[in-house]
């Protein structure tokens, strides 16, 4: 798996100061631990693979697609929106990207609101308004937002628009437009924060010499990323008797918690796990197939998104890149928070062409 160590290598150096929960589980010496009196923390491989394996995931436990306007997400209604969004990515990623100056400010919320800036451009306004994240975080604004979408005559027609915000054009009845307005807030905040955190974490890792990284590199750059800091590091599973018989510390009430974050630095499965080592990924045809690695989750309930994500983060790196981007954090250490997407916090500043 591993070839020459050059390009990044030189770049190792990187300072990070994790919220005291995630370092308290960085230094857990087992791979099945007690997290709370309801929640069993696991980062063993075999039994990470037996948890997936052992039931498809819940309809409440899934993100994008969980339950909304009162029902569940059709198995069609998802792979529709997953073509959609799709389509918009590539229909994206071909025109210019807006001026390199929007990403300047505090990441990765600078880079989140440019990618919506990027791909969902054409939207009409009551649409656009779904992805501002202020209003997204009060339900008062999102109600009031989602009515103006329902009511706004010709939203998103004549052509112009995402394919995404067509979905809600195109609903038959108005709970499937609730379900088509929850599924645009939703796939355009999961996308573009989690390409954003994913690019957030690479610049970071790369160091300050980031721009003198060879353009080819970039690939296996990200692959690294989403091993030594994967934005989705946490994946839970509600407990149940599906589980019973898996290890003799798991019990049926227990809730699960599994950890990418851990296992992707277990000494048992990589060498120099702490080391940001890109080259580990040269010659490697599918990351995802590496035993002890799942950034994107297991077979059964791996990411529909998955395809989209590292071409997408790629394209914002070599923009950041290009643009000379410089990354400002007090005593160059940056800070992860307890969030549910791992993401370091830095200020950064893209001089004006
Ligand atoms: C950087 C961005 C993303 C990362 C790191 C990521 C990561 C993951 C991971 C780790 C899982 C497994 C979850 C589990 O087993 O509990 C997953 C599942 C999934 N992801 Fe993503 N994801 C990303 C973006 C997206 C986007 C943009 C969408 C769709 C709009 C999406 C749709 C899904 C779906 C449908 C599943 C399967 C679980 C389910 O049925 O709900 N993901 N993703």
């Amino acid at each position: 798996m591993e070839s020459n160590p050059v390009t990044v290598a030189a770049h190792r150096h990187y300072g990070i100061r994790y919220d005291r929960q995630i370092q308290d589980l960085l230094t857990r010496e087992t791979k099945v631990f007690r997290v709370d009196g309801t929640m069993v923390g696991v980062s063993d491989f075999p039994l990470v693979s037996a948890v997936v394996a052992a039931r498809p995931v819940l309809a409440k436990e899934r993100s994008v697609f969980k339950p909304a306007a009162g029902a569940e997400i059709g198995h069609d209604s998802a792979t529709r929106s997953i073509h959609a969004l799709g389509r918009d990515v590539m229909a994206g990623v071909e025109t210019a990207p807006p001026p390199a100056q929007r990403l300047s400010g505090e990441w990765p919320y600078a880079a989140s609101s440019y990618l919506r800036e990027w791909l969902f451009a054409s939207d009409p306004l009551p649409m656009s308004l779904l992805r501002k994240r202020r209003i997204t975080s009060s339900d008062l604004l999102s109600q009031v937002v989602d009515r103006a979408v329902t009511v706004w005559p010709g939203s998103g027609g004549e052509g112009r628009g995402s394919m995404l915000g067509r979905q809600i054009v195109d609903a038959a009845d108005t709970r499937e437009r609730r379900q088509a307005i929850a599924l645009y807030r939703r796939a355009t905040a999961t996308l573009s924060d989690g390409v954003a955190a994913l690019v957030a974490n690479s610049l970071w890792l790369m160091g300050p010499e980031r721009s003198d990284v060879p353009r080819t590199e970039l690939t296996a750059v990200l692959w690294e990323t989403l091993r030594l800091l994967p934005p989705a590091w946490m994946l839970l599973r509600s407990g149940g008797d599906v589980y019973d018989g898996l290890h003799p510390d798991i019990r049926s009430e227990d809730n699960i918690a599994l950890f990418p974050l851990l296992m992707h630095r277990d000494p048992d499965h990589w060498s120099d796990p702490l080391e940001f080592r890109p080259e580990r990924w040269h010659g490697v045809g599918d990351p995802e197939k590496t035993s002890a690695f799942m950034p994107f989750g297991f077979e059964g309930a791996r990411c529909w998104a998955k395809h989209l994500v590292v071409p997408l983060a790629e394209r914002l790196l070599n923009v950041a890149l290009d643009n000379r981007i410089t990354l400002h954090s007090p005593e160059q250490q940056t800070h992860i928070p307890l969030r549910s997407l791992l993401s370091v916090r830095f200020t950064a500043e893209v001089a004006a062409a």
